[in-house]
């Protein structure tokens, strides 16, 4: 999300940017802790207290709140003790995917000042996936007449896992004819290839079987194994060979299922059945693979509807099989173009109402904005009602406040809806709106007042005692026991007149 600073005069509004790159330089103390995914609920990450050097017990008296975006509650803070700890076990794979280092972002809210820490948790890989064929067993046909040194595509095992606890390397049973070289993708990803080392007889060996081993760099390393079944093959034949090595191709993310992402084309210098090309994804499909392609055409479509705010990329390869059973392979990166299909979400972080009349700037709300669309489209811009005596302020990276814009008198009005909407800037617009209710709680700042400035009462002689005289009446505008009045008599200046053994006045 992406939001931008800006004033104009006929509006309210307040935007806010920040640059993903700059998360973290926004100016406040950020923390990070790191610890392995898989951890057991409970452990302590950390104890803010300390490592924020806050006063004893100030967490607790402050409020101190930790979020997460989405609201997760992957931590808990005690703000008692001030210690943060696992709420649930975490899974690196779930949560950052490929994305490394995976980092959990999550902001401490104090109040009285309102204040932000940036507390980040790094997640550390474990080896806990062990690398996985897509297959049981692979087929390749070769010509006996290959030539030592040919290579032949293998295809790769996955292994969710990073970094060096990632598949590694491969190799291959021990065999007269083959060894497997590994190589590495640009995404740092391993593949394995089949180089011929002495020449094949079909006469001697029509089939050949051997293991392929993925081994990954984890400690202890975990492996995985397939099949690689080798036909020899004895007629004389080109394997087919794509028109572009590289396919490069950019698709909207909610394209409809079976939109035309591409349209592949191999060619095979063979006529008849050896020169008829038959297209398949190379690693064939999996329930995470959003793409089909039609083995005689060479369309890929999306199986699947594409998720930019998930995956914003795609490598995938695809082979061309001729009748003889030889192939040629070809890599299609698809890049995935962001659709403003997220509105703004507005959360409120804490909401003070009442709020006493007559003081000065008092935070009312904080809230926070996220748009996990990029570009315009997670640009996010925040008002308010024109009308109404509150500012909102950027606070920290996607939080605002809303703060009085001045002492507020309950006597003219004592509740206020505010409508915080939120926008985004992508085409068609997004918005987000959100209404909280702030009464204002009053403080004795009127004094009673009489209906009359002077009441005349006449009153007979000789009569008899507790005759009602009249009534006075005052009113109070404070609300409660703060307009609650009491009537009594003032002495008079006259010391000989007592007046208060004649007349007596009700008090209430
Ligand atoms: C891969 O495994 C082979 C056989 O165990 C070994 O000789 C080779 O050094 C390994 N390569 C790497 C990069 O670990
Ligand atoms: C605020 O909204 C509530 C609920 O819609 C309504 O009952 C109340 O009258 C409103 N108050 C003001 C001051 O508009």
């Amino acid at each position: 999300m992406e939001t931008a600073l800006r004033q104009t005069p006929e509006k309210r509004q307040v935007f806010f940017l920040t640059i993903l790159l700059l998360w973290g330089e926004a100016g406040s103390e950020t923390i990070r802790y790191s610890m392995p995914e898989e951890t057991e609920s409970g452990y302590l990450v950390a104890n803010l207290e300390k490592d924020l050097r806050l006063r004893v017990g100030e967490l607790a008296t402050r409020g101190a709140q930790i979020h997460y975006k989405g609201n997760k509650e992957l931590l808990q803070l005690d703000t008692e003790t001030g210690n943060l700890l696992l709420k649930e076990k975490l899974d690196r794979e779930e949560l950052c995917g490929v994305t490394e280092p995976c980092l959990l972002h999550f902001q401490l809210i104090l109040e009285n000042p309102v204040q932000f820490f940036q507390t980040d948790l790094q997640l550390t890989d474990i080896n806990d996936h062990s690398p996985e064929f897509p297959h049981k067993e692979m087929l390749l046909k070769i010509p006996e007449s290959a030539q030592p040194g040919t290579v032949f595509p293998l295809k790769a095992a996955q292994d969710s896992d990073i970094g060096n606890n990632a598949v590694q390397n491969y190799t291959v049973s021990s065999n007269l004819h083959f060894h497997v070289v590994t190589l590495s993708r640009a995404d740092g990803r391993k593949y394995p290839e089949l180089v011929l080392d002495r020449a094949l007889d079909r006469e001697e060996q029509p089939e050949l079987t051997l293991t392929l081993t993925a081994v990954d760099g984890g400690s202890p390393p975990r492996s995985g194994t397939t099949t690689v079944r080798i036909e020899v093959v004895d007629i004389n034949d080109n394997a087919p060979q794509f028109v572009q090595s590289l396919y490069e191709v950019q698709v909207p993310e909610n394209s409809p299922v079976d939109a035309l992402v591409l349209t592949v084309s191999a060619m095979d210098l063979d006529a008849g059945i050896h020169g008829n090309v038959v297209y398949s994804l190379f690693q064939g499909g999996g329930a995470s693979q959003p793409f089909a392609i039609h083995g005689v055409t060479g369309e890929i479509r999306l199986s699947k509807e594409l998720d930019f705010e998930v995956t914003n990329h795609y490598n995938i390869e695809i082979a061309a099989t001729d009748g003889g059973g030889f192939s040629g392979k070809c890599n299609v990166a698809v890049q995935v173009l962001d659709v403003n299909d997220n509105a703004p979400e507005l959360t409120i972080r804490k909401l003070t109402s009442p709020i006493p009349e007559n003081s000065l700037e008092t935070v009312v709300a904080v809230f926070s904005v996220s748009d996990p669309d990029s570009g315009d489209n997670g640009r996010v811009v925040c008002s308010i009602q024109n009308d109404l005596p509150f500012l909102l302020k950027p606070t920290f990276k996607n939080y605002y406040t809303l703060v009085t814009e001045g002492p507020l008198d309950r006597e003219s009005r004592a509740e206020y809806n505010i409508t915080i909407t939120v926008t985004d800037l992508g085409t068609p617009r997004l918005t987000a709106q959100h209404t909280i209710t702030v009464q204002v709680s009053d403080v004795n700042d009127n004094a009673p007042a009489f209906t009359q400035t002077s009441y005349t009462l006449f009153v007979q002689e000789n009569n008899s005692p507790a005759l009602h005289i009249g009534t006075i009446s005052a009113t109070d505008s404070d609300s409660g026991s703060n307009a609650h009045i009491t009537y009594s008599l003032l002495p008079t200046h006259d010391p000989q007149l007592a007046l208060s053994s004649l007349i007596s006045i009700n008090a209430l």
